[in-house]
Parts: C-alpha cells; sequence; structure tokens
C-alpha cells in the first residue's frame, strides 16, 4: 500500500448517519413520553432497565445520570469511604479516580499489562493492604480485564470489586458480558462509547438485592418514601428521553459491536508487518472496540502525518493518572509504573466505529505504514 494524497479528511467520530436512522423512532418515542408527562425515570426507564439487566446477564440494572455517578453510587453502595483504599489503573480517563476520591476514599494506583492495557493482577496483588477495601478494573477501550484473576483476589482478601465498564458495553470476559462479573459494573452513555446516547446517561448492575436496594435510594436523594430521607445521596437520574434512545440502540448493539470488531480486523490486517503494534484482544473475542488503540515507537511524528492528512486520532491517555497534579498529594514519582509511562508516550487511537468505510481503513493504514 502507498500513502494516498486524498485531502479528504477522515472524522474520529460520525455520530450522525446513525442520528438520521434513529431520528423518527427517537422522536415518536419521546411524544409518547411528552403525552404520558413522564420525563424523569418512569415507564421508559424502567423497560431500558429490564431490556438492559437481561442483555448483561445481571439480576438488576438502574439508570443513573452518567457514568461517573455510577461509579460513585456504586463505592457509596458498597459503604466504602474515607480511610479506605481503592486499587486501581493509571491508565483510564480521569473519572475512574475521580469517583474514589468523591467519597473520600484514596485511589491506589498500580502497573498495567503492557498487552492488554488493562490492571496487572500480579501488581494488584501485591498493592493490597490492610486499608484496601476494593479493586476497581477498567475494561479499557472495550478490552474485558482479567476478570478470573481479579476475582479471586478479591474473594482471597475480602475486598469489593467494581467494574468500570463505561467503555465496554457489548464486551464479554469468557462469553459473558463484562458489567455484571463483580459487586457492581458501571456503564457510561457519553454520546462516544459503544452504547451511547444524546446527552449524559449511565446505568449500574448488581446481582445484589440490597445493593440494589441502596442504590435506587442514594440515586434519588437517599429517599425512602416521597419527601423522606434516610441518607445523604444525590440527583442521578437516568431520563425517559435518553431511555426511549438507548432501547432503540441496544436492540442493534451486537450488530454495532460485530462491525467494529470487523474494523479491527482489517485494521490489524493493514498494520501487520509495520512498526505499528496494533491492540491485542481475548483469544475468545469478547474486545468490544470502543477506540482502537495502537502502540508506536515515534508515536508523536505518526500523529502529525495524520493531522496533516485531517485523520482523525486522539491520544488517549497521555499522562498516567498517579502523575497528574489533581494527584501530586499522593507521592507518587516519575518511573513509578513503568508500563504506563511508557505506554503513554506510545499509544494512538484512530478513527473506529460503526460505518467507518473500508477505503478509509485502508488509507489510515496506508499513512500509518508510511511513517
Ligand atoms: C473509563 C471511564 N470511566 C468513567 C467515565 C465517566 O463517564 P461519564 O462521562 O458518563 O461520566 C468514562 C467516560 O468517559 C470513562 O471512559
Amino acid at each position: 500500500m502507498t500513502p494516498s494524497t486524498d485531502p479528504t479528511p477522515i472524522p474520529y467520530l460520525r455520530l450522525q448517519p446513525e442520528y438520521d436512522a434513529l431520528r423518527a423512532d427517537w422522536f415518536a418515542r419521546i411524544d409518547e413520553a411528552g403525552a404520558n408527562g413522564a420525563f424523569i425515570l418512569g415507564p421508559e426507564v424502567e423497560a431500558f432497565e429490564r431490556e438492559a439487566a437481561a442483555y448483561l446477564g445481571a439480576r438488576h440494572a438502574i439508570g443513573v445520570a452518567n457514568g461517573t455517578e455510577a461509579l460513585v453510587l456504586s463505592l457509596r453502595a458498597l459503604d466504602i469511604g474515607p480511610g479506605d483504599e481503592v486499587i486501581t489503573t493509571p491508565f483510564t480517563f480521569y473519572a475512574s479516580a475521580e469517583a474514589i476520591s468523591l467519597v473520600g476514599a484514596t485511589p491506589v494506583f498500580v502497573d498495567i499489562d503492557e498487552r492488554s492495557f488493562n490492571l496487572d493482577p500480579a501488581a494488584v496483588e501485591a498493592a493490597i493492604r490492610p486499608a484496601t477495601r476494593a479493586i476497581l478494573p477498567v475494561h479499557l477501550f472495550g478490552h474485558p480485564a482479567d476478570m478470573d484473576a481479579l476475582a479471586a483476589l478479591a474473594a482471597r482478601h475480602d475486598l469489593k470489586l467494581i467494574e468500570d465498564a463505561a467503555q465496554a458495553f457489548g464486551a464479554r470476559h469468557h462469553g459473558r458480558p463484562v458489567g455484571a462479573l463483580g459487586d457492581c459494573g458501571c456503564f457510561s452513555f457519553y454520546p462516544t462509547k459503544v452504547l451511547g446516547c444524546y446527552g449524559d446517561g449511565g446505568l449500574i448492575c448488581t446481582n445484589d438485592k440490597g445493593v440494589h436496594e441502596r442504590l435506587l435510594r442514594l440515586r434519588n436523594h437517599g429517599a425512602i418514601a416521597p419527601f423522606l430521607h434516610a441518607e445523604v445521596g444525590y440527583n442521578s437520574r437516568l431520563d425517559a428521553i435518553q431511555a426511549a434512545l438507548l432501547r432503540l440502540k441496544l436492540r442493534n448493539l451486537d450488530k454495532a459491536v460485530a462491525e467494529r470488531q470487523r474494523i479491527a480486523r482489517r485494521y490489524d490486517q493493514g498494520l501487520a508487518d509495520c512498526d505499528a503494534i496494533p491492540p491485542t484482544a481475548p483469544a475468545d473475542g469478547g474486545h468490544a472496540y470502543n477506540l482502537y488503540t495502537l502502540r508506536h515507537p515515534r508515536r508523536d511524528a505518526l500523529r502529525e502525518r495524520l493531522n496533516a492528512q485531517r485523520i482523525g486520532n486522539s491520544q488517549c491517555y497521555p499522562e498516567p493518572l498517579h502523575l497528574q497534579a489533581v494527584h501530586a498529594g499522593l507521592g507518587y514519582r516519575p518511573g513509578e509504573l513503568p508500563v504506563v509511562e511508557r505506554l503513554c508516550k506510545e499509544t494512538l487511537s484512530l478513527p473506529i466505529f460503526p460505518g467507518l468505510r473500508n477505503d478509509e481503513i485502508d488509507r489510515i493504514c496506508a499513512l500509518v505504514r508510511s511513517a
């Protein structure tokens, strides 16, 4: 393949065609919600919760305002707070760690596996101390974390396991959807996600009845009945307009994930035998490819080339969380977590979304190969 001189931009994400396809059905459902006057929670949200729980193989699913609050509410529902430590990954969007800080607990960052970009279970085990209360793995970019090893650790040390599945709706670990594999699983429906809505939204799954009841309370001001409050909670509710859209998109989710997997395979083939290292995937499939993130020894030069050709890309993530200013008080030093620190200099995410055309993928591959 030779690099193309085609100047047509390729966006990082193209949401418009999907919006156009869903618009009529979605608007009809919004009209129904309008006619019923049920805009927040209500029948549409309950129906989505039932359908999402069935898809994920969870006993309960609770719609909330966004993925960040899905994490915060889960931590609260599991009684994690001041004085507690939660082990998590430094290679994720900040919200994973922010939620831990927001409940007054301390995030403990450990190094990651360079192939999966996810928590390294051996590093997690080494960080377990008396104050450790939970492990919070992230299924980063849609790649399931090593849940077998992490669940075994959690069981052995009596720790809670909270999945940050914000980027991984539709990802599977040994055939089972992620999100229902620990004590709580947290999803974001931010528009760029595999299952995204057209606004903010989030979901929590749990198989525990008591945790479910606590979450229902926490998302609605800690209320146990109208105007009666048992504890300090949140205003963190999903609305009917987003739930209506999510129900429509859930029907086609498997197709959308399969399409992402097909695009990833084409990238993998197009990038074989060059300096780029394509992302790994579990041998039994299951990667949902919310992002397609490769490694490259000259990442910054590659990025400049893509930018010059107006090909969308993203540096996820430029700085590991343990070294970010917000965590200065935790005392981490450069060099302490070498794998993630190196990966932050090597990783680059390429466009991936249902509808990305073969000619576009091939053009991107040719450009990467020529770098
Ligand atoms: C890994 C991860 N966790 C949490 C979140 C937070 O989700 P939200 O933006 O819906 O609050 C995101 C969203 O970008 C994410 O990627």
